[in-house]
């Protein structure tokens, strides 16, 4: 996509801040993935936590992903805008009985059950119920993602998954929980992730732990590899796509699936990111004493990933020809953190420019506050704009 591509004449006319998604970028994206996935045992289910906008639900829904939620009100939404509960996941080290029952009650694919007292927790609402719920053991495999820290979840150090080494308590608890059905073990290491190595490592570490599972006589239906894969922030023109064909034929390669089972994937970053833009107008410019301040009408709450990871995204002055200047790029936030991008070379802006703030598809809209009682930005798509 490029700036040639936002209709920029209908954006004229619209309130700022707003979140525009490319409905085009996100088929083709679909679309590489699924033609990655042809012909081969594996699945995908979107991972709801990175947008659950409404519509882009619906839509992803009819591509026939399946849905990976983190809470009984993610479960609830994916069943809403169209997705087949039997291909829900839930992951969330916190469950609660209400949310355990909200699963339990709409049959979903697996419970990705991570810790001992949880597994009681679901045995024992499924008992009430008179059902067995399906679960996958979520393991933490202690494999660095090689990602920023608060993204990364698959290090001992970590509040996610089972550690290994409780593995055999756990396989010898299980048969005296009745209502829990082991259908598959799920590993996440973290997201964002660009190397791709740090999958590899990935599949060493399930090949060794099917061994180990098959040594005690269990045969698991189905390994969900969790989500991870990363977008270019950078270059969103040239890379508008992640890298399926690379991601996939890793899997492909190094992970030793049985005859009788299939690979579940957790994608959400590289579904949605690059399709979706947070579009704002220029409120001021402003002169300080080292830097220039470009002034926006977005700020944190519409997009927290500068603030909260220090993330990079690409941004880009989508009313001005003129030459490249540099600015410290912030909202109206009262707080520091409130700053997009320092010192970053947009062309040289003036007051009601319109600016796009790129890549901004996964944990921008779904992370959005109301912080300084600000209002919730509207979301607008390409093919009804
Ligand atoms: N599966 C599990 C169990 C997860 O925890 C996550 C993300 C995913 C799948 C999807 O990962 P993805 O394919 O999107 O990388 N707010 C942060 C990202 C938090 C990711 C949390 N878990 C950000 O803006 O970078």
């Amino acid at each position: 996509m490029n700036r040639n591509r936002f209709p920029i004449h209908k954006f004229n006319s619209i309130e700022t801040p707003f979140y525009y998604y490319d409905v085009e970028l996100l088929n083709h994206t679909i679309k590489a993935i699924q033609k990655e996935i042809e012909g081969k045992p594996f699945y995908v289910h979107y991972a709801l936590k990175a947008n659950t906008n409404s519509k882009l639900l619906q839509y992803i829904a009819k591509q026939g992903f399946g849905a990976d939620c983190v809470s009984g009100n993610e479960v609830l939404k994916a069943i809403e805008c169209g997705f087949n509960q039997s291909n829900i996941a839930f992951a969330g080290v916190g469950k609660t009985d209400k949310e355990i029952e909200i699963g339990l009650d709409n049959d979903i694919f697996s419970f990705n059950v991570e810790s001992i007292p949880e597994l009681y927790a679901i045995n024992n609402l499924a008992k009430e119920k008179n059902k067995v719920a399906k679960i996958a053991l979520r393991i933490n495999p202690n494999i660095d993602a090689q990602t920023h820290s608060y993204i990364t979840t698959g290090l001992n150090e970590n509040k996610f998954g089972i550690e290994e080494d409780n593995i055999p308590i756990v396989l010898q608890l299980l048969p005296s929980l009745k209502s829990l059905s082991l259908t598959g073990v799920h590993l996440h290491i973290g997201s964002q992730i660009t190397e791709l190595s740090s999958f590899k490592n990935l599949c060493d570490k399930i090949n060794d732990l099917q061994v180990y599972f098959e040594s005690k006589g269990i045969k698991l239906k189905h390994i969900n590899v969790g989500g991870g894969l990363g977008v270019d922030y950078e270059n969103p023109d040239i890379n508008p796509i992640a890298d399926f064909y690379n991601y996939f034929k890793l899997f492909s390669s190094h992970l030793k699936v049985r005859e009788h089972q299939k690979v579940h994937f957790e994608l959400g970053r590289s579904v949605v990111a690059q399709c979706g833009s947070l579009i704002s107008r220029v409120t001021y410019l402003k002169n300080g004493i080292h830097n220039n301040f470009v002034i926006l009408d977005a700020g944190m709450t519409d997009l927290i990933r500068p603030a909260l990871y220090q993330a990079y995204h690409h941004i880009e002055n989508i009313t001005s020809q003129k030459e490249q200047t540099p600015y410290d790029i912030v909202g109206p936030i009262c707080e520091t953190s409130d700053t997009f991008a320092k010192n970053f070379k947009l062309n040289k802006t003036k007051r009601g420019d319109i600016i796009a703030i790129r890549s901004a598809g996964a944990y921008g809209e779904v992370m959005a506050s109301r912080y300084n009682c600000r209002d919730i930005a509207k979301s607008y798509f390409s093919d009804t704009i």
